[in-house]
């Protein structure tokens, strides 16, 4: 039998994840699933949040579910270590990240779909003067590894770093500035990375139907990194006749993305400005309780939402936040081993549940979280769940 690798992690990572197992099961997906450990308690307890034993047993079965880590900052985590661990020169890293790499998961996806009769869907006015609500159906590729979060930078870059920039003209201007007061962060594009996430994006399109690609960069300003991006996409496209390329200017997007989103398909950007527009797109359909992502690499796939820990709501009994984002993970997972039927079915059900509107969690009421919201008539995490299952034919 497949086995699946479930790492439930911190917080609400631990609330929804099982929950997810549950609408795999109940669509007839058989796997077994092989818990690993990751997050802050791994940190305190070894200072490491993220086990070999982890690494192991992904790269043995190459499939993961990934629920969500806790983070903090760099003294709270020393003063968390068990004590006979403080002072011995561990340094956290956030363990999702480190997967990423570890891995080489450089193809990040996050598909942002509007559920029609989504309370939270975005709402903008017609011209007649009433209000319209756009269906957004937009798939964002993330290069996962590279560019600004590549994490090649400097406060004070050291002597040979800036006789290096001296060798580019437009260093003048900072040549004379002390060197304690320069940060410098470098955006680093590979050809063959750059080269892997437009394919698996125009693939994308093309085995879903998408009928463009957007290339959501800065050519114009950052003319080698998205020069390179805007290149590369002309000759992919070369084997894609059928899906349009298009371009736009991150600041553009920026705007048009709540003028007309529904005139996006598949879009790809570099790291950062991938985060950015995945997130903006994330808003107009729903926000964290909705945000699914795969991770994918060459080998090895991770499936998780892209909320975090909500740390506060851990302990909540029952639980009250939205595990939608975490079935639209596991959706994404079944899509990835070619499971595409009990994928659809899982997301038709979640738009029943949504259309129906019987069940709403309390992000879908915009009420404020806490233990309250249930007696105000928002959904348990389990009610939504439950409702999900209800709705799977
Ligand atoms: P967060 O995503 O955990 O929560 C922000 C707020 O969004 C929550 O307070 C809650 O109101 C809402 N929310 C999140 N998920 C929800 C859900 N499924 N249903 C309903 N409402 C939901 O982000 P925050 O508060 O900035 O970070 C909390 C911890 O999570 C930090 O330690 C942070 O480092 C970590 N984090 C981990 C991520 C990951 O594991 N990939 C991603 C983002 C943050
Ligand atoms: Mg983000």
């Amino acid at each position: 039998m497949r086995k699946i690798v479930i790492m439930p992690g911190d917080g609400i990572g631990k609330v929804v994840l099982p929950e997810s197992l549950r609408v795999l099961e109940a669509v007839g997906f058989e796997a077994e699933y092989v818990h690993a450990d990751i997050g802050w308690e791994q940190w305190m307890e070894h200072g490491n949040p993220l086990p070999e034993k982890t690494i192991e047993l992904l790269k043995e079965h190459k499939l993961g579910l990934f629920g969500a880590i806790t983070s903090k900052p760099k003294k709270e985590a020393s003063d968390e270590l068990k004590p006979e661990l403080r002072d011995q020169g561990f340094t956290y890293y956030s363990p999702i990240v480190g997967l990423r790499q570890r891995f080489n998961l450089d193809v990040c996806i996050r598909p942002c779909r509007s559920f029609p009769g989504n309370p939270l869907n975005f709402i903008r006015k017609s011209a007649g003067g009433g209000s319209e609500e756009p269906e957004v159906d937009a798939v964002i590729f993330r290069q996962n590894t590279e560019g600004l979060y590549s994490g090649l930078e400097w406060t004070n870059p050291p002597e040979a770093v800036r006789q290096a920039m001296g060798t580019h003209p437009k260093w003048k201007p900072f040549a004379n500035t002390d060197p304690a007061d320069v940060a410098l962060s470098v955006r680093v594009f590979t050809r063959a990375a750059v080269r892997r996430i437009l394919e698996a994006a125009f693939a994308y399109a093309k085995q879903h139907g998408y009928d463009s690609v957007t290339v959501c960069e800065k050519p114009n300003v950052l003319r080698e990194t998205s020069g390179m991006m805007e290149a590369v996409a002309k000759e992919v496209h070369e084997a894609y006749p059928d899906v349009r390329l298009r371009s736009t200017n991150i600041d553009a997007q920026m705007m048009w993305l709540t003028k007309n989103p529904e005139d996006y398909g598949v879009l790809v950007a570099g790291n950062l400005f991938g985060d950015i527009i995945s997130d903006a797109f994330a808003g107009l359909v729903g926000g964290l309780g909705f945000a699914c992502s795969g991770n994918i690499g060459d080998e090895v796939a991770v499936f998780e939402p892209t909320h975090g820990s909500a740390p506060k709501y851990e302990t909540l009994d029952p639980p009250i936040v939205n595990p939608i984002a975490m079935v639209l993970s596991a959706a994404m997972l079944l899509d990835h081993i070619g499971e595409a039927d009990k994928a659809e079915a899982v997301r038709n059900a979640v738009a029943g549940v949504v259309r129906e509107g019987q069940v709403r969690t309390y992000d879908m009421l915009r009420m404020p979280g806490g233990p309250d919201v249930i007696a105000k008539g928002a959904a348990t995490t389990t009610q939504m769940t439950d409702a999900i299952i209800a709705h799977l034919d």
